[in-house]
């Protein structure tokens, strides 16, 4: 059950695809085969270290696999379930599907899901992730975005609770608010890992700002979060005690941080009663969350002396000292840690992490494929889906017009599946829909938008969004 159209593939040269295996995996896997070596380096057990110059050897050899278009084999049974699901796919490709001739989401997924299966099928490294150390040094780096939105956050629960005792509700500015907030948490997403490849901490730095996100708006080509606002809104008037919104999570980090700021927002504004967070099971194109990552988060806010102001072994190298933080900031910080881990004490902020999300395929399985997840997000008045990837699995990553509605490209997820869904996603990879006529085409003549090449190359580097709303029923 797919989207009939062709899909995307790594052998097509207008496509992302293309770029995207040549030059940007062999990066990616270089960066892993340096932190496990790091690792290894640091290893003073013997048959642990032993192990871990074994993985080393597997992702060189994957590396080579990519860069020399060589075979895909099956995945090894690393005890997962999912290792079927990857080779049967596999199999059906074809007799001698290759690395750089195969379509672009399966490929992808299955290049992390072979790095994390030769973790797997170790002993001492089984739930290492080896992405860790780069999540981190990122987030660190987003610092003054950070500072900036916790100031923001905690003026604004201040307040919220002081006009609830107040004046009547203001529905305009109550709407208003709801965009900025969702607003922040979609270009959270324009910062994920696997594009550092392509863009310097200081690009990423811009666009993380207050002043950057307004500039934005207009980067926006489709914004349904007027009808996601009335949606939510609706089942808070009809009286609905349980209000449940679901967030498939992306990347961790900054992008995590801004999922927590929306969800404590939605908490606070009465506009949900539960968040459930869905993070990855394993180490997932370089930047997704894993359920460490939320742990890792909380604890540089209950700490942020001792994240921000230790030195790194890089700027002890370089002879940097990182910048103290002032009495009011540590108190604001302090101040998320204490609103989120309250909403996560008390059941209202949850993480229900699940194996479907890190699968080879689209989302148009998942009626069939995985029907207890589905039932599940029937319970949820509005499914947030986060990011490129996700965005990719809803609409199959095919090739479709980007006139195509928003609502017909994401098949059995559509209007009559009981499922509401937005997607917030910045522009990472070709494939894009929901557009008015004429603007793909208007957008491929703009500077470096890719003209008449063919080549979408406008939707490829998270400048522009498309935020689309589908109502289940
Ligand atoms: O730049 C393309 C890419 O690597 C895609 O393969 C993938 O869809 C995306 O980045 C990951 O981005 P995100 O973290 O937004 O899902
Ligand atoms: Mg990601």
């Amino acid at each position: 059950l797919d989207p009939k159209l062709p899909q995307y593939s790594t052998g097509d040269k207008t496509s992302f695809a293309w770029e995207t295996a040549r030059r940007r995996w062999p990066i990616i896997i270089t960066q892993a085969i340096d932190d496990a070596y790091r690792s290894v380096a640091h290893c003073s057990d013997p048959a642990k270290r032993d192990e871990g110059k074994k993985i080393v050897e597997d992702l060189t050899r994957l590396k080579y696999e990519v860069q020399h278009d060589r075979v895909m084999t099956p995945i090894p049974d690393d005890g997962y379930p999912d290792v079927t699901t990857y080779n049967t796919e596999l199999a059906q490709l074809g007799p001698n599907p290759t690395w750089l001739s195969s379509p672009w989401l399966y490929t992808e997924c299955y290049l992390f899901r072979r790095i994390s299966s030769s973790f797997a099928l170790s002993t001492h490294w089984k739930n290492y992730d080896v992405f860790a150390r780069q999540k981190i040094k990122t987030f660190r780096s987003s610092r003054p975005a950070v500072l900036e939105l916790a100031t923001h956050y905690k003026d604004l629960l201040s307040q919220m609770a002081s006009a609830a005792k107040g004046s009547p509700p203001n529905l305009e500015a109550e709407q208003l608010l709801f965009q900025e907030m969702c607003e922040i948490c979609l270009w959270g997403n324009a910062t994920d890992l696997s594009l550092l490849t392509s863009l310097t901490y200081e690009d990423i730095q811009k666009l993380q700002g207050s002043e950057a996100r307004k500039k934005a708006e207009q980067n926006i080509l489709v914004n349904d979060l007027p009808a996601a606002f009335s949606h939510l809104i609706s089942a808070k008037n009809a009286g609905k005690k349980e209000r449940r919104v679901d967030i498939i999570l992306d990347n961790a980090g900054f992008e995590l941080f801004v999922d927590l700021i929306l969800a404590g927002y939605l908490l606070s504004a009465g506009l949900a009663t539960h968040v459930v967070l869905h993070p990855k099971s394993i180490p997932w194109f370089v930047s997704d969350v894993l359920v460490s990552d939320f742990a890792s988060l909380l604890n540089a806010l209950a700490a942020p002396r001792q994240f921000y102001e230790t030195q790194s072994e890089e700027e002890e190298l370089q002879g940097n000292v990182p910048e103290k933080l002032t009495e009011k900031q540590v108190e604001e910080l302090f101040f998320l840690f204490q609103s989120w881990s309250q909403f996560h004490a008390e059941g209202q902020l949850m993480l229900r992490p699940n194996r479907v999300w890190t699968g080879p395929g689209s989302f148009w399985r998942l009626p069939n494929e995985a029907k207890d997840v589905v039932e599940d997000l029937k319970e949820s008045e509005l499914v947030i889906f986060k990011g490129d990837l996700n965005y990719r699995k809803l609409v199959g990553d095919a090739a479709w017009d980007a006139t195509t509605p928003f609502t017909e490209a994401i098949g059995p997820l559509g209007p009559g599946s009981g499922l509401n869904i937005l997607a917030l996603r910045t522009c990472k990879a070709d494939v894009v829909v929901g557009l008015k006529a004429g603007e793909d085409e208007k957008l491929k003549q703009t500077e470096g938008g890719g003209g008449d090449s063919g080549a979408r190359k406008w939707a490829w580097n998270g400048k522009w969004a498309v935020v689309s709303f589908s109502k289940g029923s």
